[in-house]
Parts: C-alpha cells; structure tokens; sequence
C-alpha cells in the first residue's frame, strides 16, 4: 500500500506548480533562490512575490552582489512587500554568509538557525529544498493540511506543536524538498482555507476530516483579541524652498531604519494637542488637514492626521529635506505613502 508521502510525492511529480524559485525536477534548487524566495514569501502571497523575487534576481543574481549593495537599495527594491524587517535580515543574512561562509550557504538546519531572519521554517524549508535533506518546514498552509488529514480539533496556537509532530511523522526520508512543495501546492491549491477541493487531493478517502464532512472548518483557531487603535499626528514641515522634512526611524522596531514623515508619539488614547504638538519638529503654528490618514498592522490599527506648518529656523532642524516629487528615492513604508497622497490632495 502507497503511504501518505509517495501519494503526496506522485500527485506532485503531475500537478507541481512552475514557480520561478524552483528547479525543473531532478535538478537541486539553488540555495539563493530558496532562501530569496522563501524569506519573500513569509506573510506574502506568490502571486505577489513572483515579480520581486524575479527583479531582484535580475539585481543581484547571487548572494555575494546582493551582501555589496547599499541597504538603501534592497529596502527601495522591497517596497510593496512589506515587514521591512524581512528585507533588513536578508542583507545582514547576505553579509554574513558573504564574509563568514564565502557566499555558500550552510547545509545543515541547525547553522542555518543561527543566520538573520532565519526561523525553523525556513531553516527546515532551505535544508529540504535547497540540500534535499530530510527536514519538515511547517507554516500556517502546512498545519491547515495536517490538522485536516488527522481531524485535530484542538484550536491553534496550542496545538502547534501536535501539528508538527504529525508532519514530522509523515517527512519521507527520501525526496524531501519535492515532499515539503508538494504539501506547500496541495495547501494552496486544493486544501484552501475556506472551500477545500477535497476531489482533487491526493488523500482523498484518508484525510479523517474530509471524512467527517468538516475539511473546511479547520483547523480551528483561538479567536484573536481585537487590535487596539492608535492615533498620532503627522507633520508635513515645508522650507522656503518648498522642500517637505523626512527623518529616518530608529533602526530597532516597528519599521525600522525607514523613512518617513515625523510624527508624534502613536497612542492608544485620543490626540491630545498638548501633548502631540510637544513632539513637534518646530514650534510653530500648525495647520490640521480634513480626514485622517488610516493604516492597519500586525497589531495595530493606525489614524493618523496631518499637521502643516511653515518652517522658521531651519538651520535647527534635524532631519532631511526633499521635494515632495522625490519621496520616490526614499523607501518610504505604504503607511507613509498614504500620508504623502492625503497631504498632497488636502493642503492648500
Ligand atoms: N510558500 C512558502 N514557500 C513556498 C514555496 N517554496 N513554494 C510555494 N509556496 C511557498
């Protein structure tokens, strides 16, 4: 009898998807391309990242290039992807596989943990993949596949580690690379999270939750807590030469090291004028603009207002001043980039 693994492995050999970061079969994958990849496609879809991954390949075709090139350039290649922490590690990955491994990958899971922005899923997903070593990378598409197949109730985050205790069971010693795309195509392919194409898999007749009839149900999930609002207050400083100010965040934390707008504190409370206009660049008269500028992340909502002014003593300032029509040179995050466009439509 076929096990679950040679099903996966043959439907895969039929129907695998021909994404650009792949190798044709047979052929080991380049660890470059897994890793750029792999590290795109954390919180991204491929439809998305194809085009990314394939302009930064066209860049930086290998690792040595990309660990030479200005930080500033690879977070200007990443905007629109977002979680520019992600970008920040893949340079500082670049660079310490440049200087510490000569521009070659390491092989096994364990030093690949230790690199930047390498968690244990991509640690397992680049020893599989990249090495074909024996290793079980599980993200969210994953457990949905796993929870299904074996009809685990118990909602996630507890039951995390159950999950990849069963998809650790099911890794073949052989083959598994195409083994950990495979389950990667079938989760997003057929066992969607909504409508699963239960016809379609592989397992079909097996999966003990298509048996049940609650495929689409699961996996279950602890309800998240709703996400807190924050407000802040924008400000949009011109010189006399109608230059606007930027100023670079700390690089630790939420968007770090990118450019932006200053802005007040963002606080869960209402925007207080004492308090917001005491973070002021200048302390001047400032100009509140109709509507408010809204952007949700991970764990927050954001509404932001813009405040205009005229700067007086620029020569006190610290900061950067560019046109408005050169924003484009800096990697301004989207959060910025609507405040950019409500600022331009509103202010005078
Ligand atoms: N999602 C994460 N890694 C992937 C891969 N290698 N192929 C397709 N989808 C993925």
């Amino acid at each position: 009898m076929l096990s679950k693994s040679d099903k996966i492995l043959a439907w895969y050999d039929q129907n695998r998807r021909h994404l650009p970061w792949r190798s044709p079969p047979g052929v080991r994958a380049n660890p470059y391309h897994v890793w750029l990849s792999e590290i795109m496609l954390q919180q991204t879809t491929v439809v998305t990242v194809k085009p990314y991954f394939e302009y930064f390949l066209s860049i930086w075709p290998n690792i040595k290039v990309l660990a030479i090139a200005p930080l500033d350039d690879v977070l200007h290649a990443w905007q629109g992807l977002g979680y520019y922490a992600r970008a920040r590690n893949l340079h500082k990955c670049a660079n310490f596989i440049a200087s510490e491994y000569n521009g070659l990958f390491p092989e096994d899971e364990k030093n690949l943990l230790e690199l930047p922005g390498i968690g244990p899923y991509t640690a397992a997903a680049i020893t599989a993949i990249a090495f074909g070593k024996k290793a079980t990378p599980v993200d969210g598409n994953i457990e949905r596949v796993v929870a299904r197949l074996f009809a685990v109730t118990e909602p996630i985050p507890k039951s995390k580690i159950k999950l990849h205790e069963l998809a650790c069971a099911m890794t073949p010693d052989e083959r598994a690379g195409d083994y950990a795309q495979a389950l990667m195509d079938i989760g997003a392919t057929i066992c969607m999270p909504k409508k699963p194409v239960c016809s379609l898999c592989p397992l079909s007749g097996e999966c003990k939750a298509e048996v049940k009839g609650n495929a689409g149900n699961l996996p279950n999930r602890v309800p998240k807590k709703k996400k807190p609002t924050r407000v802040g207050t924008i400000f949009w400083l011109s010189n006399d030469k109608g230059e606007i100010l930027l100023r670079r965040r700390p690089e630790k934390g939420l968007l770090g090291g990118m450019v932006e707008l200053p802005s007040s504190d963002w606080q869960e409370n209402s925007l207080t004028q004492k308090k917001t206009f005491f973070d002021a660049p200048e302390k001047i008269i400032w100009k509140i603009l109709p509507g408010r500028v809204r952007h949700t992340f991970t764990h927050f909502h954001l509404e932001l207002e813009i405040a205009t002014g005229q700067c007086i003593k620029p020569e006190l300032i610290k900061g950067i001043w560019s046109n408005a029509s050169d924003f484009g040179n800096y990697a301004l995050p989207t959060v910025m980039k609507k405040v950019v466009a409500h600022a331009l439509k509103y202010k005078d």
